[in-house]
């Protein structure tokens, strides 16, 4: 007799739509080397929320802007990025530029610099997509109107003719959410698209990007340094620190319990006294390291209270803390001390604890 063996449930794989492989990025000039960027891998799944997280001067933007292609030729990239399964690392600009605002978009911390200000609104969007999807002017014009729609300009009709200067700050942020998601591409990399603007026309923005995640699917990598928008909008983190990645979970996984003491310094300062309400990246005792080098070393051991010898005698790997998940783990951690999941001493909180509707004065 023939046991009967039942095939165990699996979840669906979904490849990729974004792969980064050991980014690497440096800038040299005649007098120096900046590593930017080191060893930056992960994955972005259709219709994911990937969050880029840490300090002003990580290499968050330098990171997206590899992605997208827009490094200026000083800068010396390694490593693979796979779109869709189609290399980019090495891509000629004309390849790119098919590629860009068609498969892959972005939007900025600032729209106005982004838009031209002798454009109305409509023309602008038009352009788009005349270029990448050969429409006439009048279908060019009602498409824009649709796209306006999308992301929530009431009466778009007439808002079509205006310039941006006519537009308020959030609704200029929206229209350039128009303009990179005509296309319908498969990735929208925004890079901290509400930083510049209000507590309650971020959170407007932030609806935007999601209902663009579940109306059209698309993926989205969201660069900030505010934990509330991490906390609402992502589904994983990938916290960098000194140029590299040191942890990576579900947004869960990281506000409940991450292995990081980078990342538990981030967040654990939410719940200190005083600390109620705060959304940016706390400080953390310490200067971020020089980019000239590339120690063999964990980068963050200066400012580490449980650094030891082996963490400035080694460069930790990115591993995935459950070693039974093996390569598709979910939480990966570069420490050679990370704490436990148990660790209550410095267990962060769940984002649905976190104030986020509060802001500190002045910001
Ligand atoms: N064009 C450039 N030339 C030289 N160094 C650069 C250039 N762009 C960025 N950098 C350096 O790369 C590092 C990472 O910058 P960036 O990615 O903008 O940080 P973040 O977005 O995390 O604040 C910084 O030290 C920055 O000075
Ligand atoms: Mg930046």
């Amino acid at each position: 007799m023939t046991e009967t063996v039942l095939e165990p449930v699996r979840e669906p794989v979904r490849a990729p739509v974004l792969s980064v492989r050991d980014l690497s990025v440096s800038f040299r000039s005649d007098t120096r080397t900046v590593h930017a960027v080191d060893s930056v891998s992960y994955d972005l799944a259709p219709g994911e929320v990937l969050a880029l997280v840490g300090e002003s001067g990580c290499g968050k933007s330098v990171t997206s802007m590899a992605v997208m292609g827009l490094l200026p030729p000083t800068a010396h990239i390694g490593g693979s990025i796979r779109l869709g399964g189609r290399e980019l690392v090495g891509a000629t600009e004309k390849e790119l530029q098919k590629v860009r605002g068609k498969d892959i978009a972005m939007i900025f911390q600032e729209p106005m610099t982004s838009l031209n200000p002798v454009l109305t609104i409509g023309r602008q969007i038009g352009e788009v997509l005349r270029r990448h999807q050969g429409l006439s002017k009048k279908e060019a014009k009602a498409r824009a109107v649709e796209l306006l729609d999308l992301v929530g300009i009431p009466a778009p009709q007439r808002r079509i003719d205006e310039y941006p200067h006519q537009l308020s700050g959030g609704m200029r942020q929206r229209v350039m959410i128009a303009i990179a998601v005509a296309c319908d591409p498969s990735v929208l990399i925004a890079d901290e698209p509400t930083t510049a603007l209000d507590v309650t026309v971020q959170a407007g923005i932030l609806e935007v990007l999601q209902s663009l995640r579940e109306r059209l699917g698309t993926a989205i990598v969201l660069v900030t340094h505010d934990l509330g928008v991490v906390a609402d909008a992502a589904d994983r983190v990938l916290v960098m620190y000194a140029g590299r990645t040191v942890e990576q979970a579900p947004v869960h996984d990281l506000f409940g319990s991450s292995r990081h003491p980078y990342s538990r310094g981030l967040l654990g300062a939410v719940l200190r006294p005083g600390g109620e309400g705060k959304r940016r990246l706390p400080e953390i005792p310490g200067l971020v390291p020089s980019l000239d080098s590339q120690p063999d070393a964990c980068t963050f051991a200066p400012r580490c209270s449980r650094a030891d010898d082996t963490c400035t005698s080694g460069r930790p790997g990115f591993k995935a803390i459950d070693l039974q998940a093996g390569v598709d783990a979910l939480h990966r951690v570069a420490c050679w001390h990370p704490y436990g999941a148990d660790d209550a001493a410095a267990t962060t909180p769940a984002p649905d604890t976190l104030d986020t509707t509060d802001q500190e004065a002045g910001e």
